[in-house]
């Protein structure tokens, strides 16, 4: 089943409503290949959702960062999935390194809010990815694995998932993963799925590389079998981001 690629920008907490509006007018202008070709997502932080979502273009597309584990009520300072799709946001960013380390969400912590965004109608990212000490000492694939085991055991409808595999070690280092070392880990990822969830879910479910993304990279990395798209953080408020999405073809 082919794979539409994908790339997503994290924009992360960064920016301001003047600096937002600049980024979306330099999306709008980009001339990129068709929706057929390549799908487009946007991920501002929360409070800039909506104005994001009234000025972008409609072949775009946008995400939140985070969504809270179950229904909304008594939880200060998070944001539902239900408020998501309550402002027509389709997409949503889960388990990001960033949330993981700092903010201390476990595997299981993700896979409950993959599994309460996807039964909410949500589209989600689902992000997976080994710090430097695991993949130096070997365990990359049983980190990734792991944490893909956890949403599995957790969802039963793949449609609405996209994988993104971000090693720790590259995010917002320069020092992006070879196009080798990608391979192999998406490689591995979509191995797991054919063996753990079943055939059909390993052919069709995207697996979005990121971690360093830049305008440079971002061909070679683009051309590899199981690379279906990237997570582009840094370089996704610049104009390079175009030439990432370009990429895609
Ligand atoms: O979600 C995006 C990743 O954290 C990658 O960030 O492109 O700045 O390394 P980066």
């Amino acid at each position: 089943m082919a794979r539409k690629f994908i790339v997503g920008g994290n924009w992360k907490c960064n920016g301001t409503t003047e600096e937002v509006k600049k980024i979306v007018t330099l999306l709008n202008e980009a001339e990129v290949p068709s929706e057929d070709v390549v799908e487009v997502v946007v991920s501002p932080p929360f409070v800039f959702l909506p104005v994001v979502k009234s000025l972008l273009r409609s072949d775009f597309h946008v995400a939140a960062q985070n969504c809270w584990v179950r229904k909304g009520g008594a939880f200060t300072g998070e944001v539902s999935a239900e408020m998501l799709v309550n402002l027509s946001i389709p997409w949503v960013i889960l388990g990001h390194s960033e949330r993981r380390a700092i903010l201390n969400e476990s595997n299981d912590f993700v896979g409950d809010k993959v599994a309460y965004a996807l039964s909410q109608g949500l589209k989600v990212i689902a992000c997976i990815g080994e710090t430097l000490e695991q993949r130096e000492s070997g365990s990359t694939v049983a980190v990734v694995a792991a944490q893909t085991k956890a949403i599995a055991d957790k969802i039963s409808n793949w449609d609405n998932v996209v994988l993104a595999y971000e090693p720790v070690w590259a995010i917002g280092t320069g020092k992006v993963a070879t196009p080798a070392q990608a391979q192999e880990v998406h490689f591995e990822l979509r191995k797991w799925l054919k063996d753990n969830v079943g055939a059909e879910v390993a052919a069709s479910t995207r697996i979005m590389y990121g971690g360093s993304v830049n305008g440079a990279n971002c061909k070679e990395l683009a051309s590899q079998a199981d690379v279906d798209g990237f997570l582009v953080g840094g370089a996704s408020l610049k104009p390079e981001f175009i030439d990432i999405i370009k990429s895609a073809t």
